[in-house]
């Protein structure tokens, strides 16, 4: 463990040590992920339920940085079930977004990388864990199988292209086999009036910049949706936009997964879109999947402190009080993570055995799952009552 200052601070040498270990433990993974013509066996899978579009099982992702490895992703399961959308909730750097960086293998590498566990994907007649497969068949998977909306269309779009072009390319690398430039332009200003943008032909023809944010927004989900996938990412795809704007991206996006039937991964720390828009919630906390349940599990029933505090921290509308809840503290620095619970200098709920070593998962229900110590009573070390 490196030798470290209560304050932070890493001496020149201490910083050299860590960055040379890392080195040699991505180089390792690297030239791992570089080999040529892997088998499909080693790749290869079976889904726990065939029911399922993905499953989390276990996943550790970890970047390693000259500071120290950042457990981002630290032991995450959970199921994202065909037609359904999936909400995952819990405070800024708790891990959400590189969740869903993994499941694309879209993380920053060499740094990033995924050091435990497996993500299995339905592909219909087979499954794969992404985590094992080669960048060439990803390549294929990205945009076909799963997509996502990123956080900021800006980012997401380049400045220099005009919007038509951007969508033309999506479409050419993913579906375009057959299809003649003519047909590729109809197919996204179909698209385009798809996501409900009036001017369809003139967007077309746009810049990102002669755009105002939310017809952004709508672009990067047309380019997303381009090509039909089974699973939708959607990561914060409302946060910047009003809240009229919002509500008909959300229309859209429901729409749109019933008339495809694919997931959704709904990425957001609003609760109020949560609990419009998802079937099953999974509440995460620096790194860690804390509960899991159907969406009236959770508003209903929450059973982890955090998920009371985070249900006791929304307003609610016709309830009238003084002074809106807040979570006292915060979350723990990821490169130096505490043996014991994570919430537990946080929580205001604390019983006996809660300095010991992190709880393990309780079953309360067939569908809700929680890992803290007050509902141990009556379950065995495995957590099943
Ligand atoms: N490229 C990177 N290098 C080092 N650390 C990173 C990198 N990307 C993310 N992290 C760390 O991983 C943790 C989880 O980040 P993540 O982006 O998943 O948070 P998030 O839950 O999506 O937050 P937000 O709600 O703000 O989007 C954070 O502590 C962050 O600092
Ligand atoms: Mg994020």
């Amino acid at each position: 463990m490196a030798n470290r200052k209560n304050d932070g601070y890493l001496s020149a040498r201490e910083s050299r040590r860590i960055s040379r270990e890392n080195r040699r433990i991505t180089n390792a993974y690297e030239k791992q992920r570089k080999r040529r013509n892997v088998p499909e066996a080693e790749y290869t899978t079976a889904m726990r339920d065939p029911n399922n579009a993905v499953e989390f099982d276990n996943l550790h992702t970890y970047f390693f940085t000259d500071a120290g490895t950042v457990k981002a992703v630290d032991g995450v399961s959970f199921d994202v079930p065909i037609g359904k959308t999936v909400g995952v909730v819990g405070e800024s750097g708790c891990g959400k977004s590189v969740t869903s960086l993994s499941l694309m293998q879209l993380l920053q590498r060499p740094q990033g990388q995924v050091v435990d566990g497996a993500i299995r994907l339905n592909l219909g007649d087979k499954a794969y864990d992404v985590t094992k497969t080669p960048n060439e068949i990803l390549q294929h998977l990205r945009g076909n199988t799963i997509s996502m909306i990123f956080q900021e269309p800006m980012t997401a779009l380049n400045p220099v292209f005009r919007i038509g072009e951007q969508i033309n390319e999506v479409i050419a690398l993913h579906d375009g086999e057959g299809k003649s430039e003519d047909e590729i332009r109809k197919r996204s200003i179909e698209l385009l009036e798809m996501v409900g943008i009036a001017n369809s032909e003139g967007v077309y023809m746009m810049y990102p910049h002669e755009l105002s944010g939310g017809m952004r927004q709508r672009v990067v989900i047309a380019m997303a949706l381009a090509c039909n996938p089974r699973v939708i990412i959607a990561d914060e795809p409302t946060t910047a936009l009003d809240v009229t704007i919002q509500a008909q991206i959300l229309d859209l996006l429901r729409q749109l997964k019933d008339r495809i039937n694919s997931s959704i991964m709904f990425i957001t720390h609003d609760l109020g879109v949560i609990a419009e828009m998802a079937d099953y919630v999974v509440v995460m906390y620096a790194g860690r999947v804390v509960e899991k349940g159907t969406a009236e599990d959770i508003f209903y029933h929450p059973a982890h402190p955090y998920t009371i505090g985070l249900m006791a921290s929304k307003p609610v509308v016709g309830k009238k009080i003084d002074k809106l809840y807040s979570i006292p503290g915060k979350v723990p620095n990821p490169i130096n993570m505490p043996n014991y619970c994570y919430f537990k200098d946080r929580c205001e709920m604390q019983v006996a055995p809660c300095a010991g070593e992190y709880p393990c998962e309780i079953r309360l229900s067939d569908t809700h799952t929680v890992s803290c110590y007050r509902y141990y009573e009556g379950k065995d070390g495995e957590g099943n009552g």
